[in-house]
């Protein structure tokens, strides 16, 4: 687990040198699958990079907030939207997702995708908070992330298997979790999506 400060720094460095593995097209199969089953309705994602997600959902009919805390991220976000069409639609903020005390609306739809696992513990307890004041009771939460699963003697990277579970269980209950094994460039973890509904 990096020091926030640090791990700001190392990937405000990525986006200056556009190495950005994840940031293909279109959002994960699972985003998409979320955007076309559900009604239009209001949408947050958090860590949201180069809106890729924001794009693909305010396309179909979603209002979309994206939130980065890399500058850069959300410059080329905002170049992504406004050529998709979709201004409109989108809004962006450059902000820590610790900290959304700017945003008021109850979310039907928060999304994560590989941006929370990375946090400290003090961070993760900010973070839930705020996912839990935003996301509408009856909404959907959905989540990936990387996992650190103990088999490795390394100071963990990424957040330890169960600790979602553990997290968000006063507020949210598990539906769904799907575990797997992601691998970016050569290297690869155990990593796993979570449907989480907002009691
Ligand atoms: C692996 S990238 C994924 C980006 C995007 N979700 C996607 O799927 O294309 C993780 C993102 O989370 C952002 N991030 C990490 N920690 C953050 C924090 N505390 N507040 C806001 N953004 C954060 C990073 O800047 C990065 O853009």
């Amino acid at each position: 687990m990096t020091d926030p400060t640090t791990r700001f720094q190392r990937l405000q460095q990525r986006y200056r040198d556009g190495d950005l593995p994840w940031d293909h097209d279109t959002p994960p199969p699972e985003v998409m699958a979320i955007a076309e089953s559900l009604p239009p309705g209001r949408a947050l994602d958090l860590g949201c990079g180069t809106g890729r997600a924001c794009v693909y959902l305010a396309a179909r009919g979603w209002h979309a907030d994206g939130v980065d805390f890399i500058p850069e991220a959300i410059a080329r976000a905002e170049e992504r939207v406004h050529h998709a069409g979709v201004a409109d639609r989108v809004r962006l903020f450059i902000a820590s997702v610790t900290d959304l005390h700017f945003l008021r609306e109850p979310y039907d739809l928060v999304i994560d995708v590989g941006c929370m696992h990375g946090m400290t513990a003090e961070e993760l307890c900010a973070y839930a908070g705020e996912v839990a004041r935003l996301t509408r009771s009856g909404g959907l939460y959905l989540l990936f992330a990387h996992l650190h699963d103990g088999t490795s003697s390394d100071t963990p990277r990424w957040i330890a298997k169960g600790m979602v579970e553990q997290l968000f269980a006063p507020d949210f209950e598990v539906e769904r979790i799907e575990y797997g094994v992601t691998h970016v460039c050569d290297t690869s973890w155990p990593s796993a999506w979570y449907w989480l509904r907002r009691r």
